[in-house]
């Protein structure tokens, strides 16, 4: 089957290629290609096209039309579910920041006559038409999953291709020729030569450009990163082709990204470059929570430990916030990667240094939940236990490889009277859908005869409960005041109140009308039954903090809380008859409460 369009036949409207005619390849040389050379011609960039309308590829597409008005920018997706999400006022995803972005993008501005801005038209669009977006777009950016292998050969660690590799089938297939393909997923080293290689299978005697462009984007703050990345690296053949094509993304990104942060690069350093910035930043979060354990047994203070270290510019102190482990979609898959890549290059000890960072992640989450365990006496029969927080981070709704389902998972052993669990970001219902489908025991939920109850009230949450456990870092579970003001006026976290200022959102009323949902939207009818909306991005704001003196009032004695998040000033729990156990210190009977 070929639906590859006539036109792809012609000269690339895009790239211009070398005039001694060299060919470029995903041969990454040791060529220094950190300069980019001015005298390439890098054609202009009309139609971008990313595959996968995730946690990646939605909010990477709304911020380069946002920024990009001229470029029209099309996310396309074979799930219809998700593809009709981004086309209603019920996105998938919650990030702060995008609600706005999309709106602007995706349904246009009207003119303002105030100060007399003209009409800006749509230039965001949701598709599930694959093949044909694919053969339009003068880029193509590729990102789908690539989590870990499940079963087979490598299973455990290795990454699985399997949706890489289908839709860059399909890419590869429908592309014009002279189309950019850019790997946006994280991908092993070397993926660039599969992508040569497919296209060699797939559509003999074409030739495209590979670029590599990694994401560096946090859930959470994904608007805020993408907006101002610390950089943006672009790998790419060391041919003046690969070069040419590099420049024609740097341009992108140069709408708003000044010149110096945009990293050029050959492309296998570039996909190594990913791994290997997330695997050091787990393997800064194992190293601080292995003090924290030794904190606990000394009497030394893992919150001063850390900054005092952090002090170091050589150091620095941001991720040394130790915790109950790393949790989140990437930081674990990536460092199991990268273990892979190097037990099969036959770097044994290699492999080994970093599979500990994991290891290390695992045993400072069952420390905590053993801990719990331990100072209720060993039994939870007849006890109620309240989570906080079931995001794998503060101010987000992702829930993907959170710390929370592990720990409810090993107290539902205990057989507790209940487990509740309060997030003020996430969906309740996707909440209970994950604790059926993952929790493996059956009838977990109270929905079904079991102990979880999902609230959606904080005080109703730990109201005669036994012990709170502070699992995920959200402004409103702290009882002194967070650095950064917890309520702001749109739903931006505290550092993206420059960005906010910087891109003038017009107000809701400035803004087109969203598109109306069908009478029998899904999501609708999900609103219409239960209080938190399916887009949360609407209504979450960070709420006001927590009245702990209410929820203390509410609790069983003995009382206890557990901060596995070092979020919570133990001395004025204490004030309020509850004892308090902490990451990285020693515990109630070691506070001060004179
Ligand atoms: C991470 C990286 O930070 C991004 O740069 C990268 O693009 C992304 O993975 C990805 O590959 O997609 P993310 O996992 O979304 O982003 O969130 P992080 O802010 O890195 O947090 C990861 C985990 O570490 C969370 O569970 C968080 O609570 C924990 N953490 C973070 C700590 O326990 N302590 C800290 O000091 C910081």
């Amino acid at each position: 089957m070929s639906t590859t369009p006539e036109r792809s036949q012609s000269s690339s409207p895009v790239l211009h290629a070398g005039a001694d005619g060299e060919t470029s390849g995903a041969s990454a040389t040791s060529e220094n290609d950190s300069d980019l050379d001015s005298t390439l011609r890098a054609g202009p960039i009309r139609n971008i096209c990313c595959v996968g309308a995730g946690y990646v590829g939605g909010p990477t597409a709304a911020v380069i039309a946002f920024k990009n008005p001229h470029i029209k920018v099309t996310v396309v997706d074979k799930d219809q579910n998700r593809i009709r999400r981004w086309n209603s006022r019920h996105p998938p995803i919650y990030e702060p920041g995008l609600g706005e972005m999309v709106r602007v993008s995706r349904d246009g501005l009207p003119a303002s006559k105030q100060d007399k801005k003209p009409v800006q038209q749509p230039n965001l669009f949701f598709s599930t038409d694959v093949s044909r977006c694919i053969s339009d777009a003068d880029i193509v950016i590729i990102a789908v999953n690539t989590p870990t292998k499940s079963r087979g050969a490598g299973a455990g660690s290795a990454t699985d291709m399997t949706a890489f590799e289908a839709v860059t089938a399909e890419v590869v297939q429908h592309a014009r020729l002279g189309a950019i393909i850019v790997e946006k997923s994280t991908v092993p080293c070397r993926t660039a030569e599969l992508v040569e290689d497919m296209v060699s299978t797939h559509r003999p005697g074409a030739h495209f450009e590979i670029l590599s462009n990694p994401e560096f984007l946090a859930a959470g703050t994904a608007v805020q990163d993408l907006l101002r990345p610390d950089r943006v690296i672009i790998g790419s053949a060391s041919t003046p082709e690969g070069r040419s094509a590099a420049e024609s993304l740097a341009k992108v990104y140069a709408a708003w990204v000044d010149r110096s942060k945009i990293l050029t690069i050959n492309l296998f350093s570039s996909e190594l470059a990913k791994l290997v910035a997330n695997s050091m930043l787990a393997q800064r979060l194992s190293s601080i929570n292995s003090i924290s354990a030794i904190c606990e047994a000394t009497g030394a203070e893992i919150r001063e430990v850390a900054t005092s270290i952090g002090t170091d510019t050589r150091i620095g102190e941001k991720f040394l916030r130790a915790g109950i482990g790393f949790g989140g979609s990437c930081f674990k898959k990536d460092v199991l990667s990268l273990v892979y890549l190097a037990e099969s290059l036959g770097l044994k000890e290699v492999g080994e240094f970093w599979r500990q960072v994991v290891i290390m992640n695992e045993y400072q989450r069952n420390r905590f939940t053993c801990r719990v365990i331990k100072c209720l006496n060993n039994t939870l029969v007849n006890k109620k236990v309240t989570i906080l927080g079931y995001a794998f981070k503060k101010n987000t709704s992702d829930t993907r490889d959170s710390p929370a389902l592990e720990i409810v998972k090993t107290l539902l052993e205990e057989n507790p009277r209940e487990i509740a669990i309060f997030d003020p970001c996430c969906n309740p219902l996707v909440i209970k859908g994950e604790i059926r489908a993952l929790c493996g025991f059956g009838n977990a939920l109270g929905d079904d005869g079991g102990a979880v109850k999902v609230y959606t009230n904080a005080y109703e949450a730990c109201a005669a409960s036994n012990a709170v456990l502070v699992v995920t870092e959200f402004d409103e579970f702290r009882n002194t005041k967070p650095s950064a003001p917890a309520t702001q006026s749109k739903p931006f976290p505290a550092p993206a109140t420059e960005v906010k200022q910087q891109q003038s959102f017009p107000d809701e009323e400035h803004f087109n009308p969203e598109p109306v949902c069908a009478s029998d939207c899904p999501d609708c009818e999900i609103e219409k039954t239960t209080s938190v909306p399916v887009a949360v991005m609407k209504i979450y704001k960070p709420q006001e903090q927590l009245d702990w003196t209410r929820i203390a009032h509410g609790m069983r004695q003995p009382k206890w809380l557990f901060d596995g998040r070092c979020i919570i000033d133990a001395k004025e729990m204490t004030r309020l008859g509850i004892r308090v156990e902490s990451i990285g210190s020693s515990g109630f009977s070691s506070v001060d409460t004179s």
